[in-house]
């Protein structure tokens, strides 16, 4: 398994029993956020391995909706994410339903698996900070710092409301609770050098020109960028 792999792939688990009954064992329909580049190999060896056919539907948004319309109809048996926050939001609209797979429980360590069995996560990723290598670089940086009044006008980032950073600050809500989230986050706007806007790369690009010093990005996207 990959569960020592940084990168981001979650895996919300069977959907529709109807559906999955009528396909027998032949066929699995996977709704997939995942690029197909990156998972088809991996069906590939599951179909070499046990026979069964993989089916994927690949979108970048909108397939919970599409769930939602096709309700008991669905084809669907396995949705794959790109973000927690995907995944809950699956569940939550009561699209998924619990698996009980002794192979999956051998497999994912428990802090990776729904307690309900509603998901699982297969593998995860950092969301790096990103610096300048200029003369002044910040040394040791960590994301409580992000809020320190010495990047005052340092910072670029993306908006708030992408999944990425929704993350992110979920996981400081987990860590440090709400209030110092809330003072954490205020903190860290002061910091901006600007409106949030672009991608992560984009944050990148920002440092090289000079705009800020400091960003934050997904890790793969450091490979990305080095390529
Ligand atoms: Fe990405």
């Amino acid at each position: 398994m990959l569960k020592n792999k940084l990168s981001s792939v979650l895996l919300a688990s069977g959907l529709m029993a109807a559906s999955a009954l009528s396909q027998a064992a032949e066929v699995v329909n996977v709704y997939s956020y995942r690029q197909p580049f990156l998972v088809e190999p991996l069906f590939a060896e599951f179909s070499k391995d046990t026979g069964i056919e993989v089916n994927m539907v690949f979108a970048k948004k909108g397939l919970s909706e599409r769930l939602e319309r096709e309700g008991q109809l669905s084809p669907a048996d396995l949705v794959l994410t790109t973000d927690i926050s995907r995944l809950m939001n699956l569940v939550e609209k009561d699209l998924s339903q619990p698996v009980d797979s002794q192979s999956i429980n051998n497999d994912i360590p428990a802090q990776y698996r729904d307690p309900e069995g509603e998901w699982f996560a297969l593998t995860k990723r950092v969301r790096n900070i990103y610096s300048t290598k200029r003369s002044d670089k910040p040394e040791g940086i960590t994301y409580d710092d992000l809020a320190d009044p010495k990047y005052k006008g340092k910072i670029c980032t993306r908006s708030g409301k992408n999944a990425y950073n929704v993350g992110l600050v979920a996981a400081y809500v987990a860590h440090n609770g709400e209030e110092a989230t809330k003072e954490w986050l205020q903190g860290f706007k002061e910091n901006l050098a600007r409106r949030p806007q672009g991608n992560d790369r984009a944050q990148v690009k920002a440092i090289k020109e000079g705009v800020c010093d400091l960003s934050i990005g997904n890790s793969y996207y450091f490979g990305k960028m080095m390529t």
